[in-house]
């Protein structure tokens, strides 16, 4: 919860004579310092806090010089700012001329989602549904809070980074330059740095950069229509979709019941003399059982291609996902560990020749205006969404460690014989996207954990090959991916998770 302060609850917890008067401004502001919740100062208040606090001083202390005064309210503010963030009043806001300072400390806390903790009576009169007295307070949060455990609170995930997204927004909108700018070039190459890799191109989203790596492929000569690649039958369809979208065969292997992930030990017996790639997906955050697959690629002389959309920052061994091919394709989508606020997608990879035809590919063919190498597509990262993403960069092993505190609470804790948890090699590094159990009474939990007022959800309902999409694959049997799809369960992680929230999930799981 936000809470914004109006500086009538600041001048009274400062001051004593103010604090008896008024003793629950200073109980409130004792508990949102004790409970670290994100507390705010409108931008607006702080010449009027200084000014109503040298005055103040002015009343009890007539002694003080006037820099003496200025010296004592500067030292409280910047003790302030050591707590409270600023919150700005945003330009389109319309400001009341009949009370200017309440109506911005209205629009700042708008545009942040906070409350305003005030004893103003105009302010609470005017704006009931969101101003509060600190006498009301407690009842006010108890009344507001949500039993409910969202599967993903996107909001407040992304409100942790909205100064710092204002920020890169104001950047992108001076620079004049909108689409292949400097932003998108430097997230280019923070994430190849962040991947280990020589190169990332940034492009419009996940399934974009799988197709467009495929059809480098086929621009290198590599890769012809008809030819097969190996994929995982257990997956989500923008894989397959990137395979069919370029007139190329998937040949569907079964994953391994315990990882979820494509099963290393049925790839081989899929190869024919048509087979140019293997499409790894790393599911759920954990890589494939890369070994194994690097001998059967070497062994074949085949392409290893990864999808990456799940997995940013997942190692295997010593190197992270999006280096374990020979190109990786990441999705940015807003779900994702590092999401932006639209769609977004990225390749990653080490070879300077495919990176410099999936520069133009997704630039309709073109490295040079007006000239086009190749049948290209209009498929670039957009370059507000990149300023977003190198912001989100920054925090996103501390999100994954999150995940993984999470992940260890759960697997140490959950109990119930009906729920199978999720197998993690020992050596792994798993980044949590989803936290995904398993069970035969799968429709059943869900029922039971929504009316617990937990939300969950399903990774996923249909597998690929008996989607509509590809009717002609609906009568092949592949019973592993089948079990997984019909027993799947993905329960509440996030980097924004309370751990009463998710212990709640274990009680309430546990006696089911
Ligand atoms: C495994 C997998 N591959 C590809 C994609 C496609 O990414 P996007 O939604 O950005 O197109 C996704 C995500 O949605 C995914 O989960």
């Amino acid at each position: 919860m936000k809470i914004l302060f109006d500086i009538n609850i600041i001048l009274d917890v400062f001051d004593n004579k103010r604090s008896e008067q008024y003793p629950s401004s200073k109980k409130v502001y004792d508990y949102c310092i004790n409970n670290k919740l994100d507390c705010y100062l409108c931008v607006a208040s702080l010449d009027n806090l200084e000014f109503l606090k040298i005055s103040q001083l002015d009343m009890q202390f007539p002694e003080l010089t006037y820099a003496q005064k200025k010296r004592l309210s500067d030292l409280l503010i910047q003790d302030l700012l050591k707590f409270f963030k600023l919150a700005k009043t945003p330009s389109y806001y319309p400001i009341d001329l009949n009370d200017i300072e309440d109506s911005q400390i209205i629009g700042s806390a708008h545009a942040i989602g906070a409350i305003v903790l005030t004893r103003d009576k105009d302010i609470l009169e005017k704006y009931s549904y969101i101003a509060v007295h600190p006498d009301n307070f407690f009842d006010f949060i108890e009344n507001k809070k949500n039993n409910k455990i969202p599967f993903l609170d996107l909001q407040s995930i992304n409100m942790q980074y909205c100064h710092q997204f204002e920020e890169a927004f104001d950047a992108v909108l001076q620079s004049g330059w909108y689409i292949l700018g400097q932003e998108c070039k430097k997230f280019e190459e923070e994430f190849a740095d962040y991947c280990g890799t020589k190169h990332c191109i940034g492009v419009a989203n996940g399934l974009d950069a799988l197709i467009l790596i495929l059809k480098a492929y086929k621009e290198m000569g590599i890769i012809s229509d008809g030819d097969e690649i190996i994929a995982p039958a257990n997956t989500y369809i923008a894989s397959i979709l990137a395979i069919t979208h370029n007139n190329l065969k998937p040949v569907l292997v079964e994953p391994d019941l315990n990882t979820y992930l494509i099963d290393p030990d049925k790839i081989e017996e899929k190869i024919t003399s048509k087979t140019k790639a293997i499409m790894v997906v790393h599911l759920y955050g954990q890589t494939c059982q890369m070994d194994k697959i690097w001998e059967i690629a070497k062994k074949y002389n085949l392409k290893i291609i990864e999808d990456s959309a799940q997995s940013h920052g997942a190692y295997f061994g010593q190197k992270r996902c999006g280096n374990l091919g020979d190109a990786s394709g990441f999705s940015f989508y807003p779900g994702k560990n590092l999401g932006a606020l639209g769609d977004g997608g990225a390749v990653t990879t080490n070879d300077d020749e495919l990176a410099n035809i999936l520069r133009a590919l997704r630039n309709y063919g073109s490295h040079k205006k007006y000239e086009n190498i190749y049948k290209g597509f209009n498929s670039r990262l957009d370059e507000l969404q990149a300023a977003l993403l190198r912001v989100k960069l920054k925090y996103l092993d501390k999100e994954i460690e999150k995940r993984r505190e999470i992940a260890k609470f759960y697997l140490e804790n959950i109990k119930n014989e009906k729920i199978v948890l999720p197998k993690v090699r020992k050596e792994d590094n798993h980044v949590w996207h989803l936290f995904v159990i398993r069970t035969k009474e799968r429709d059943r939990l869900q029922k039971y954990l929504e009316k617990n007022g937990i939300q969950t959800l399903i990774h996923y309902p249909i597998p690929p090959h008996k989607q509509k999409a590809y009717k002609e694959w609906n009568t092949k049997a592949y019973p592993v991916t089948e079990q997984i799809h019909y027993e799947v369960l993905s329960l509440p992680i996030s980097g924004v998770m309370g751990m009463d929230e998710v212990k709640e999930v274990v009680e309430i799981i546990n006696r089911y």
